[in-house]
């Protein structure tokens, strides 16, 4: 295969872990006889210093024309402690999701056997876990009608949802649950959000085209207790933009560092993937942040290009890093610890 990926490295640990997952890739294509031509393009605090725009239009154009989108971070503590700027890094990644279309969020969590003992949560409780969010991207109060009135006095940001936003997500997570245990959870806040009527409704609605997959509706709050609780018994969970962005942070502790857990973020044409990992500024330069999520979410990339092998690959590499401690410190006692590009040469040569 010839591939043409938008390569947004982004902000603080972003470049850092973007280049291991760049020499990942590269063993991948080398093995497979594929071609990747990378494509750099600018987003984040980066952008913001360089054209004063967090998502230009040129960037937008290149992830357009790519097969896919390979994101690092975005963040900048500059600007999260400056409530005036009118430009902030974050707007640059919402513009990005909005005008890629890229409605679905997915969001996978599970736990490696070699590293149970690493999760704050008890072995008993996580062993297995092994589900995936599906968290609508491109609506609800992330996009809603805001604003201020009564002289700024009174704030207000609205969360709205039409049924074919609704259905659209609900259909890949059906589609997912079809192939996975067949299992779908709907999370909502239905006895008290009218929008959260509206999802339940339309995936009630849909449940007659999937006969096969056993629907639950249950309330984000109560979601938020059983997922630290038992969240092995989870699959296939579906939700809007805010409650999943609260939700799939909480399920990444479960497998003992946010820096394992990647995602792709679907739409109608290009996907992208990013580490669920934010840009992590105290460690940015330092060779200590954790590439795993970066380079695990290309495995994904694999996966939905239908190259199973290649992102079998990477998983097995990955985790013979873990077993055998080629890790980031973290995952390890700070003197065993390894550098960010010792693990990103590791798992290439590994490939
Ligand atoms: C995420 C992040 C973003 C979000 C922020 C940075 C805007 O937290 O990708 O989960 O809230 O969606
Ligand atoms: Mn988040």
């Amino acid at each position: 295969m010839n591939l043409n990926i938008a390569l947004l490295a982004g902000d603080g640990i972003g470049p850092e872990v973007i280049d291991q997952a760049v020499k990942v890739c590269d063993a991948v294509a080398k093995k497979f006889d594929h071609t990747i031509n990378w494509i750099p393009a600018l987003t984040g605090a980066a952008a913001i210093d360089a054209v004063g725009d967090p998502y230009p239009p040129e960037t937008h154009k290149i992830c357009r024309e790519a097969d896919a989108v390979l994101f690092g971070a975005i963040g900048h503590p500059r600007f999260d402690n400056d409530p005036s700027a009118k430009v902030r890094p974050e707007q640059g990644l919402l513009k990005m999701r909005q005008e890629l279309g890229l409605f679905a969020n997915v969001r996978p969590t599970f736990t490696f056997p070699s590293l149970v003992d690493k999760s704050p949560l008890k072995r008993e409780r996580i062993e297995g876990t092994d589900l995936v969010f599906l968290r609508e991207l491109t609506g609800g109060i992330y996009f809603g009608k805001r604003g201020r009135e009564d002289n700024g006095d009174t704030a207000y940001d609205t969360c709205t949802y039409t049924r074919k936003e609704v259905q659209r997500l609900a259909k890949k997570g059906f589609e997912l649950a079809m192939r996975r245990s067949k299992k779908l959870c709907c999370v909502d806040k239905a006895n008290v959000l009218e929008s959260s009527r509206l999802w339940r409704e339309t995936v009630q609605a849909m449940e007659k085209d999937y006969p096969e997959v056993t629907v639950s509706y249950e309330f984000v709050d109560a979601v938020a207790m059983r997922l630290v609780q038992w969240p092995n018994s989870y699959d296939v969970l579906i939700t809007e933009n805010l409650f999943g962005d609260i939700l799939t942070d909480e399920a990444s502790v479960i497998s003992g560092s946010m820096g394992l857990m990647p995602s792709a973020s679907v739409g109608e044409n290009v996907s992208l993937y990013e580490p669920i990992h934010g840009s992590y500024p105290q460690a940015a330069g330092k060779n200590i942040a954790n590439p795993m999520a970066t380079i695990l979410s290309a495995a994904m990339m694999f996966e939905d290009f239908g190259l199973s092998e290649e992102a079998t690959a990477i998983r097995d590499a990955v985790n013979q890093a873990l077993e055998t401690g080629m890790v980031t410190e973290d995952l390890a006692d700070k003197d065993k610890a390894h550098g960010t590009d010792e693990v990103g040469n590791w798992l290439a040569a590994q490939i």
